[in-house]
């Protein structure tokens, strides 16, 4: 893509409309009332200004269970996302479905006119990920992408150590995350199946870890990747104790490793992984011509600092260490996500977590699996639109 779209899209940003008068209850939606659905579901409870109003699940029943459970039985319910966004009026609705429908459940909501609050990752592929941009733009509607890692405040941190200039020039970044064994299977096969996952640890976790230090560094172009996935564990019966047939549809990756050229002339390492025989993939290291940035890996990557973060840089030809102490927070970044997310739609923007920098991530992640397909390098291209 080139600049010239982001800046666009940045003006539109600008446009968007203050359609919610301040005397009303958003209306609320929720597609796809599975896992991640309970924390938007306990959440938008915890939020006077918010109604939540109706709810879709493919799985016949499962919306009226939900939404009996926690206490909305009055919710309406529909077995499609098309039902419901043809039958209910809302203001805004969260996409909770598996990454597989993600694009669809978005367009179809932003032509509807709903504002859309999308769990991460923005969804499979970079073709996707353009649709869903080009709805957005068409719509004038907001679009927030679901990456509550974006409110911790040691985050924050992170971006706040590069912008300050004390890493001078970047120009190494690795990043990643590991687990020893974490292919997410809690409730079924959602995770796994190429069907309704799309892709595995590259997205699901991978996602995390490119925002962590892509939007640090502002989100530059990404110019070229080398790629390469791999699924040996998921499709090990042995490896599921209780459930040895999901190893037969496992179909995407539960590994994965890129090279990526930035432009700016800085190189992004990564890799990340559901499953490996190691404990780590290693620290996040962001390396500049003043200091290096080094930020503990956790020991079940899911997007957060895993202790006290150190910058290596030299003061009067001493080469030395500062600790960056972790900071403790008791909001929850769940909630944040979601109120930041009204509270723009209430503002008239912009996006607390915009497309125009996600699509990035989508497109990293997109020519990690493309690049892997293919066997060699290949350029990133994300079209204009
Ligand atoms: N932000 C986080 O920390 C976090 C944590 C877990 C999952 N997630 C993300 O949330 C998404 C959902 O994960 P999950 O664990 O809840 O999955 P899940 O399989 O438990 O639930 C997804 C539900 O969506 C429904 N669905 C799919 N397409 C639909 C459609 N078109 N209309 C209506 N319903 C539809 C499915 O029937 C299913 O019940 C994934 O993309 C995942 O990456 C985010």
């Amino acid at each position: 893509m080139s600049v010239d779209i982001l800046n666009k899209f940045k003006e539109d940003q600008l446009e968007k409309k203050k359609d919610i008068p301040t005397d009303r209850k958003f209306r609320v939606g929720i597609i796809g009332t599975g896992w991640i659905a309970q924390s938007h579901i306990l959440n938008y409870k915890k939020m006077p200004d918010v109604e939540i109003v109706a709810g879709a699940d493919l799985i016949p029943g499962k919306a009226k269970a939900f939404f009996e459970e926690y206490g909305v039985p009055d919710a309406l319910c529909f077995e499609s996302h098309t039902e419901l966004l043809n039958s209910v009026e809302l203001d805004a609705v969260s996409v909770c479905t598996y990454n597989a429908t993600h694009a669809e459940c978005t367009i179809d909501a932003l032509k509807k006119g709903v504002n859309v609050m999308l769990e991460k990752p923005m969804c499979v592929t970079l073709e996707e990920a353009v649709e869903i941009f080009k709805a957005e733009k068409e719509s004038g509607k907001l679009l927030s992408i679901g990456f509550q890692p974006r409110f911790d405040p040691n985050m924050k941190k992170i971006k706040e150590i590069v912008e300050s200039g004390v890493l001078g020039k970047i120009y190494y970044i690795q990043t990643g995350g590991g687990r020893r064994r974490g292919i997410p299977t809690p409730y079924g096969t959602s995770f796994i199946e190429k069907e309704t996952g799309g892709i595995g640890a590259l997205g699901d976790i991978g996602c995390y870890s490119l925002d962590m230090v892509l939007n640090a560094i502002g989100y530059p172009k990404p110019l070229t990747v080398t790629g390469y996935t791999s699924d040996y564990f998921g499709k090990r019966p042995n490896y599921y104790k209780n459930h040895p047939e999901y190893a037969e549809v496992f179909g995407v990756d539960d590994f994965a490793a890129g090279f990526v050229r930035l432009e700016g002339d800085i190189i992004l390492d990564f890799r990340i992984s559901w499953a490996m025989n190691m404990d780590t993939s290693g620290d996040t290291l962001i390396l500049g011509t003043e200091g290096g940035l080094r930020i503990p890996s956790t020991e079940c990557w899911n997007g957060s600092v895993g202790g006290p973060m150190k910058i290596y840089h030299e003061v009067a030809g001493s080469q030395v260490e500062t600790e960056i102490p972790v900071i403790e927070s008791k909001e929850d970044l769940f909630y944040l996500k979601l109120r930041s997310f009204l509270d723009a739609i209430r503002d008239g923007g912009p996006s607390p977590v915009p497309s125009s920098q996600i699509i990035i991530n989508q497109a990293i992640i997109d020519g990690i699996a493309k690049s892997a397909a293919l066997g060699r390098e290949i350029e990133i291209n994300i079209p204009e639109i």
